[in-house]
C-alpha cells in the first residue's frame, strides 16, 4: 500500500526512516524501527571505535533481520576519525545501506558503490542535493529549518526544500525536519518525497535510551522552546532552549571564540549530560516538531500510529474532493 521508490530500494514496508541520532541511534533503538516496518540507522560515530561500532552492528542483527542502516557522519570533529575505517567496518559486517551526511560523501563514493551499498545522503541545501545525485548517491534527505541537529544556514524550511528538491534532483527525496505523525507523512508525500526521515519523535519513544528527565523535558516543551546557537562558527544547530543554551548564545552575540565555545558545545560534554540527564550541562539537539510530542509510545505505536492515522487523513482529503 505504501509503495515508494524508497520502500522499494531499501526493501522496507513504510517510508519511514529513523533519523540518525547521536548517541541514541543504537541497536535497541534501530532495531524498534526495522522491525515495525521503517528503516532504523545506527550512529556510527556514537562508537569511538569501529570495533565497538562492528559489535553494535552485531546486536542489532540478533534484535531484527529487516534491512537497517549506518549513519557516517563526515562533519569535522576534534578527535581525528578515519570514515573510511568506519564505512568498511560496517561494510564488512554485511550492511548495505549507509548514510552520509555533514560533507559531500564523494571521497567515498567509490568504496560504497565497489561494495554495492545504497548510500543515503543528508543535505540542508538544494545545491548539496544536486551535487549529491552527481557524485552517484541513490537518494538524497532534505532537511528544513525546523529539524534538531544542523539544519544549514540558509533557513529555509521543509514546505518549501522539499519541493524545491523534488523539482531539481531525479533521485528519491526523502523529507526530513518537522515531521513526527501522519499529518507530516503525508503532507510530505504530498510535497513529492519518497519517504520521510524522523528524530525528535523517535526521542520520545520507549525503546529510545533517553534518561527520563529528558523525556520529560521534551514533553512540557513547545514548539517554541528551541534554539539556534553556533552560527558564529557557520554550523548552525536546533538545540533544546535551556539557560545552558542560552548562556552560549549570548557568548556568541558576545564575539566568543571557537577555543571559548568548545568546551560548552563539543559532543562528549553532551553525550555526559544525556547519561546524567541533565539538560543544563550541555546543548542537546531537539527540532521544533517537539512541541507536538504529548507521551512517550513505543516505537511500533509511533510507527502503526502514522499509517492507521495516514488512511484517515487520505479519507478526509477524499471527502473534500481531493481524490488520492
Ligand atoms: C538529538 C539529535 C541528534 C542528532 N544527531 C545526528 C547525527 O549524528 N547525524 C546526523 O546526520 N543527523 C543527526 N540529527 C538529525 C536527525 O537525524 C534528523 O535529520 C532530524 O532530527 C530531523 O528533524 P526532526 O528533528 O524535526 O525530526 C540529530 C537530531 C537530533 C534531534
Amino acid at each position: 500500500m505504501f509503495k515508494t521508490r524508497i520502500t522499494e530500494m531499501l526493501g522496507i514496508e513504510y517510508p519511514i526512516i529513523q533519523g540518525t541520532l547521536q548517541w541514541l541511534s543504537r541497536a535497541e533503538l534501530v532495531s524498534a524501527v526495522s522491525n515495525a516496518g521503517g528503516l532504523g540507522i545506527l550512529s556510527a560515530l556514537t562508537f569511538p571505535t569501529v570495533k565497538e561500532l562492528r559489535q553494535e552492528i552485531k546486536k542489532t542483527k540478533n534484535l531484527t533481520n529487516k534491512p537497517f542502516a549506518v549513519n557516517v557522519s563526515l562533519m569535522p570533529t576534534t578527535r581525528p576519525v578515519s570514515y573510511e575505517e568506519y564505512i568498511s567496518g560496517a561494510i564488512e559486517e554485511g550492511v548495505d545501506i549507509i548514510e552520509t551526511s555533514g560533507r559531500s560523501p564523494e571521497p567515498y563514493m567509490k568504496l560504497l558503490k565497489e561494495a554495492k551499498v545504497k548510500v543515503l545522503h543528508k543535505v540542508t541545501r538544494i545545491r548539496n542535493a544536486k551535487t549529491a545525485e552527481r557524485v552517484g548517491v541513490d537518494a538524497v534527505t532534505i532537511m528544513g529549518f525546523e529539524a534538531g541537529g544542523h539544519p544549514g544556514i540558509n533557513d529555509v524550511t521543509s514546505l518549501v526544500l522539499i519541493p524545491a528538491a523534488v523539482d531539481s534532483i531525479k533521485i528519491p527525496v526523502i523529507a526530513s525536519g518537522g515531521i513526527s505523525d501522519a499529518r507530516g507523512f503525508v503532507a510530505a508525500l504530498a510535497l513529492g518525497a519518497d519517504a520521510v526521515l524522523i528524530g525528535t519523535r523517535f526521542m520520545a519513544s520507549k525503546e529510545c535510551n533517553l534518561h527520563p528527565k529528558i523525556k520529560e523535558w521534551l514533553l512540557q516543551a513547545s514548539e517554541t522552546d528551541t534554539l539556534m546557537i553556533e552560527r558564529s562558527i557557520k554550523n548552525p544547530a536546533r538545540v533544546m532552549k535551556t539557560d545552558f543554551a542560552q548562556h552560549v548564545l549570548e557568548m556568541e552575540e558576545r564575539g566568543a571564540t571557537l577555543e571559548e565555545l568548545l568546551p560548552l558545545i563539543s559532543g562528549q560534554r553532551g553525550k555526559q549530560a544525556l547519561e546524567k540527564g541533565d539538560i543544563n550541562d550541555a546543548v542537546l539537539a531537539c527540532g521544533q516538531v517537539v512541541g507536538l510530542i504529548h507521551e512517550i509510545p513505543s516505537v511500533k505505536e509511533i510507527i502503526e500510529g502514522i499509517i492507521s492515522e495516514a488512511k484517515l487523513i487520505g479519507q478526509r482529503l477524499y471527502n473534500i474532493g481531493i481524490r488520492i
